[in-house]
C-alpha cells in the first residue's frame, strides 16, 4: 500500500464555485438573486457581448442550478446574434413583438412570428436569431434554460456553445414546426391535459382545463415542447381562491401572466417567505419546499411554470411531485390538514385590500 504525505501536495483546490457560476460571472451582466424579482419589465440590463442586445441573469434560490433564466432586451429595429447551445430553453416574450429564424447547421431556414405573451422552445442545440419587428419599441423577452445541468456536468464551454452535433430526433427542419397548431393529449392516471406544441401564440388567453385535484377551483395546461425534457404549464385560480400546497424538486420558474396575489415558500417545519405578486413577477420555489399561491386580486390569477423536468415523453424520472396528500407519501396538503394561520393569514391580506373572504371555503369544497 503506498501512503502519500504533505510533501506531495500538488496545491490547493479552489473552493465550491460551480462551472456554471464561473460562466455566468464571466458573461458580465446584472445578476439577481434572491428568492423573486418583483417586476421583469424592470429589471436593469447590461450590454450583453455574447447576445449582441443588453440582459441580465435572474439566478434565484430555488435554481438550484437546475435551471436558470435571463431577461434579454433586442433593440428597436434590431437583432440578437445568432445563437446555438447545447442546453434547452424556454423563451418567454414580455414586450413587443418580432420574429425568430431557426435552422439546424448546413439545413434550409424557417421563420416564424411572436408577440407580447407567446412561448416558444429552442430545439437542442439549433441555431436560431431573433428579431424585433417594431422600429420604434424595444423588444424583451425571458429564457429560461437547463444551463446549469449542462455547463456544470460538461465543464467545457466550447462543447457547450460549438458543438455541431444535429438532434435530428428533436427538430430536422420540418416545415411548419413552429405552427401554432398542436395536439391535445391526457396523461395517463390524471386528468390534466397535455398540449404538444412548439409555440403557443399567447400564454395570457390560452384555453385551460378544469384541473379539480389541485384545488382552489383551478384550471391548467401542460405543454411539450421541441422534444425536451423541460415542462411548462399555465394554471389559472379564481378570485378569492387559493392552490393547495405541494412540493417538488428546484427549478420550476414561475411568471404571473395575470392577477394579483402572494404566495407563500417554506422548508417543512420552517419559516414561510411571503412573495408578493402581480402581472410580471417572478419566483422560484425552492427543492422540496412547500409552496401554495393565493388570489388577492378582482380578476383570475394566471401564472406560466417553465420547469427543470415534467416532460411526460422524456421523463426525468420522478422529479416531479405526486398530487397524493402527504399522508399519502405524497406531496400535496390537502385544505382539511393545512395550518390554520395559511386562511387567516389569506383572509387578513383580503381584509386589506377591502375584498370580504366568500369564496375559498365553497372554492375548496368543489375540490
Ligand atoms: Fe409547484
Amino acid at each position: 500500500m503506498s501512503m502519500v504525505s504533505d510533501e506531495q501536495l500538488a496545491g490547493e483546490l479552489s473552493g465550491d464555485v460551480s462551472s456554471y457560476e464561473r460562466w455566468l460571472q464571466s458573461e458580465n451582466i446584472p445578476v439577481y438573486r434572491g428568492y423573486s424579482v418583483e417586476d421583469l419589465s424592470r429589471v436593469n440590463l447590461g450590454p450583453w457581448a455574447r447576445k449582441g442586445g443588453k440582459g441580465c441573469f435572474i439566478n434565484l434560490i430555488g435554481g438550484e442550478q437546475s435551471t436558470d433564466s435571463y431577461v434579454c432586451e433586442i433593440a428597436p429595429g434590431g437583432s440578437l446574434k445568432p445563437q446555438k447551445h447545447l442546453f434547452e430553453e424556454f423563451v418567454l416574450i414580455l414586450q413587443g413583438r418580432g420574429a425568430t429564424t431557426i435552422w439546424n447547421e448546413g439545413g434550409p431556414k424557417q421563420t416564424f412570428e411572436w408577440q407580447e405573451g407567446s412561448l416558444f422552445a429552442i430545439p437542442l442545440n439549433a441555431s436560431y436569431q431573433h428579431f424585433n419587428g417594431q422600429g420604434d419599441k424595444p423588444v424583451r423577452y425571458l429564457g429560461s434554460t437547463n444551463a446549469p445541468l449542462t455547463i456544470n456536468l460538461y465543464h467545457n464551454i466550447d462543447f457547450i456553445f460549438n458543438n455541431s452535433y444535429v438532434f435530428k430526433d428533436r427538430f430536422s427542419g420540418e416545415e411548419g414546426y413552429f405552427s401554432t397548431r398542436g395536439k391535445l393529449y391526457s396523461v395517463a392516471n390524471q386528468t390534466v391535459r397535455s398540449w404538444e406544441s412548439n409555440l403557443i401564440p399567447d400564454v395570457r388567453d390560452f384555453k385551460l382545463f378544469e384541473l379539480k385535484v389541485r384545488g382552489g377551483g383551478g384550471s391548467s395546461v401542460i405543454f411539450e415542447m421541441a422534444n425536451g425534457t423541460m415542462a411548462a404549464h399555465i394554471s389559472e385560480f379564481p378570485v378569492g381562491g387559493y392552490k393547495k400546497a405541494h412540493r417538488h424538486g428546484p427549478g420550476a420558474n414561475i411568471i404571473i401572466a395575470g392577477g394579483q396575489g402572494y404566495s407563500l415558500m417554506w422548508p417543512e417545519g420552517g419559516q414561510r417567505v411571503h412573495v408578493p405578486w402581480q402581472e410580471g413577477s417572478f419566483f422560484v420555489p425552492p427543492g422540496r419546499w412547500f409552496h401554495q399561491h393565493f388570489n388577492t386580486g378582482s380578476e383570475p390569477a394566471r401564472y406560466v411554470a417553465l420547469k427543470f423536468s415534467g416532460s411526460r415523453k422524456y421523463s426525468m424520472g420522478r422529479t416531479s411531485m405526486s398530487t397524493e396528500s402527504l399522508y399519502n407519501a405524497g406531496d400535496q396538503i390537502e385544505y382539511e390538514v393545512e395550518d390554520p394561520e395559511i386562511g387567516a393569514l389569506f383572509e387578513k391580506e383580503m381584509a386589506a385590500k377591502g375584498f370580504q373572504v366568500k369564496m375559498p371555503y365553497a372554492v375548496k369544497k368543489q375540490s
